[in-house]
């Protein structure tokens, strides 16, 4: 109980907002006994049907739900926010290149950015879920240089949930004996899930599997492409288990990762593992008291470190791009 904490959504009446704040409401970030205040930032246009979800909230009458406010202004909603949660972002459109994408979402980045530096409150922790997730959270921080850099990290929690998920059933293993999943580099096609630092059930979990070819020829491209698996078969994309992953982020990053354990979380690389400074890229971490640490001293063999480098090489070219544009 206390003072309720302030969780800033943006985009919330997207699809991901659909799912993500009910379940923030119910209690699902820091239990039922933690009351939560919600910040709901939306485009103007999308005001009216954030007022139908807020009817929504309102019905289901949560206990752990101490308030609500919505709105367009950005320095209004996150004024005094705790977490933000950015999942709004503008998608790629028709006719639309990767240079117009990153600039649309530039603007958005740049804006809140700025935003989150003027009135968030002064703990406040910034998730970027709304794609091109690394870079969008790379512009969001240098545009709000008062706030520690650590504070900003972007989502590869699904594609870890994802990788945990696959490698439960190519074993059979329960997901809760797998421990140690790995993500690495960026929240796109290029991302590297790695298991051969994983363990099911205490056993390394590369042995476990024993196939070489499963791993490079099925497991690392099914995880990868899994968004498009599901566009195909939904006929839209990845909601709801996006708005888990983000709500698994959060959590363990408020509220620390088991011992024996680790996740993957996308964070301003620091040069470990050789990747280059200055890019937002998904390392294995561990987390404790709202702060993470990047797990240290892994050993990297040829095939890893190929992945590896050439998921960082997409992030370098990204985060030049939004450079060449002004955003950072
Ligand atoms: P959606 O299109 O249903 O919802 C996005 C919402 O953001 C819309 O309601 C839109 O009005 C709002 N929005 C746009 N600009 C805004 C701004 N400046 N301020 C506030 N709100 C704004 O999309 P959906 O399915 O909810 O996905 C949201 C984002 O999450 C997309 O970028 C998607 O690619 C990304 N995503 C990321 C995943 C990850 O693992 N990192 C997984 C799945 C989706």
């Amino acid at each position: 109980s206390g003072t309720p904490v302030k969780v800033a959504v943006t985009g919330a009446a997207g699809q991901i907002g659909y799912s993500l704040l009910f379940r923030l409401a119910s209690g699902a970030l820091l239990g039922p006994d933690r009351p939560i205040e919600l910040r709901l930032l939306e485009i103007t246009p999308a005001l009216k049907a954030l007022e139908g979800v807020v009817m929504e909230l309102e019905d289901c009458a949560f206990p752990t739900l101490a308030g609500v406010q919505i709105g367009d202004d950005a320095e209004q909603i996150f004024d005094g926010v705790n977490l933000a949660l950015l999942v709004g972002a503008r998608p790629r459109g028709p006719g639309m290149e990767r240079a117009d994408l990153l600039e649309a979402n530039g603007a958005i980045f740049t804006a809140q950015g700025k935003a989150l530096n003027k009135v968030a409150a002064d703990d406040v922790r910034i998730g970027v879920t709304g794609n091109p997730a690394n870079t969008n959270a790379l512009i969001a921080m240098t545009n709000a240089p008062d706030i520690p850099q650590e504070r900003f990290t972007a989502l590869t929690r699904l594609d870890h949930n994802r990788a945990i998920s696959q490698l439960a059933a190519k074993t059979g293993a329960a997901v809760s004996d797998i421990k140690k999943m790995t993500i690495w580099g960026n929240h796109s096609a290029t991302q590297y899930p790695d298991i051969f630092h994983a363990e099911i059930a205490g056993r390394n979990a590369a042995e476990v599997v024993d196939d070489q070819s499963w791993i490079e020829n099925d497991f690392i491209p099914t995880v990868a492409k899994r968004g498009a698996a599901i566009i195909e078969a939904r006929g839209s994309s990845s909601a709801a288990s996006a708005a888990s992953a983000t709500i698994d982020a959060a959590r363990d990053w408020l509220t620390g990762t088991p011992e024996g354990d680790w996740v993957s979380m996308a964070v301003a690389s620091d040069g470990s593992y050789g990747i280059p400074e200055g890019v937002i890229y998904s390392y294995p971490v561990t987390t404790r008291d709202g702060r993470w640490e990047i797990v240290q001293g892994l050993e990297v063999d040829d095939f890893s470190r190929g992945k590896m480098d050439a998921t960082a090489a997409e992030l370098v070219e990204e985060r030049d791009a939004v450079k060449e544009l002004g955003l950072i």
